[in-house]
């Protein structure tokens, strides 16, 4: 399949797990990738590896940092001479327990997440639809969370910063439709990655399989099939939808 040839992407966070699934799952379908990590260049460079075509690349660059994120976005352009698509993918959690923490705990869990989940987010979707305005349109997925929805009692400012991106995307896919410029966003429940097994005791992971009525957690490719649903040709009229993948764990009306 070749439904993305030619196209760069973007991807944030994409050494590991959901980003690094997305990476492989657009280059299969012939785009050219920029993937982008913080520090883990081994796992970086072990996910360029796997991917098939010889056009991708790496980009090391802090996205919580505002001149890396002006670095990162100009590089990508500079090396590929357009992009096409955004992915805003990376993303942190915290655990902040309100029973039993500091106030400057709170306050920097509260202000790292946000740096990372709502304020990148913003500045790199700035940048590129600043970018595709100018060359044809273009797409922006992001990637949200079920706690968006359902709360996150020990981690409000992850449930908080994915609330805030869900409510920016919908308003920049009104804003943007009329440049040709579509965004979407991907909203997985616990998914089987390096973000989901370090902060689960064996006994939450128990609990967890049970919240879902496949008795499992999702696989990054079934989150990265959504967002590339969200950056097709045909998903045009979709902009502003937010995509559940949390398997009928919590739905919705
Ligand atoms: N896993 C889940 O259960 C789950 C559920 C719902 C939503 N999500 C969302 O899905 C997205 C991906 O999660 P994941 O579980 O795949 O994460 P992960 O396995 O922890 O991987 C995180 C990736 O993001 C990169 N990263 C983190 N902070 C960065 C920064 N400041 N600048 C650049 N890259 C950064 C990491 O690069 P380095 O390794 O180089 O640091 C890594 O590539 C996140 O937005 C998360 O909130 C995940």
């Amino acid at each position: 399949m070749n439904n993305f040839k030619n196209k760069t992407v973007l991807i944030t966070g994409a050494s590991r797990g959901i980003g690094k699934a997305t990476a492989q799952a657009f280059a299969e379908q012939g785009a050219k990738v920029a993937i982008n990590f913080r520090s883990n260049r081994k796992a970086a460079e072990e996910t360029l590896r796997a991917l098939p075509g010889e056009e991708h690349a790496l980009f090391q660059y802090d996205i919580s940092n505002e001149d890396e994120q002006q670095q990162l976005v100009g590089e990508v352009i500079k090396h590929f001479g357009i992009l096409d698509i955004l992915v805003n993918n990376a993303g942190i959690s915290i655990e902040h327990d309100i029973e039993s923490i500091s106030f400057e705990e709170w306050s920097s869990a509260f202000k790292d997440t946000f740096q990372t989940n709502l304020f990148a987010v913003a500045n790199l979707s700035l940048l590129a639809a600043q970018h595709m305005m100018k060359h044809g349109g273009g797409r922006i997925v992001s990637v949200s969370s079920r706690g968006a929805f359902r709360g996150e009692p020990t981690k409000p400012a992850y449930g908080a910063s994915k609330a805030a991106l869900n409510a920016m995307s919908q308003s920049l896919a009104k804003k943007l439709a009329p440049h040709g410029i579509y965004v979407g966003v991907v909203a997985p429940g616990f998914t089987e990655t390096d973000m989901a097994s370090k902060t689960l005791t064996p006994v939450e992971r128990e609990n967890l399989l049970r919240e879902s009525p496949f008795k499992r957690m999702a696989q990054p490719e079934e989150v990265a099939h959504a967002i590339l649903f969200l950056a097709s040709e045909k998903a045009a009229y979709s902009s502003g939808t937010i995509i559940d993948v949390n398997g009928a764990s919590y739905l919705r009306s």
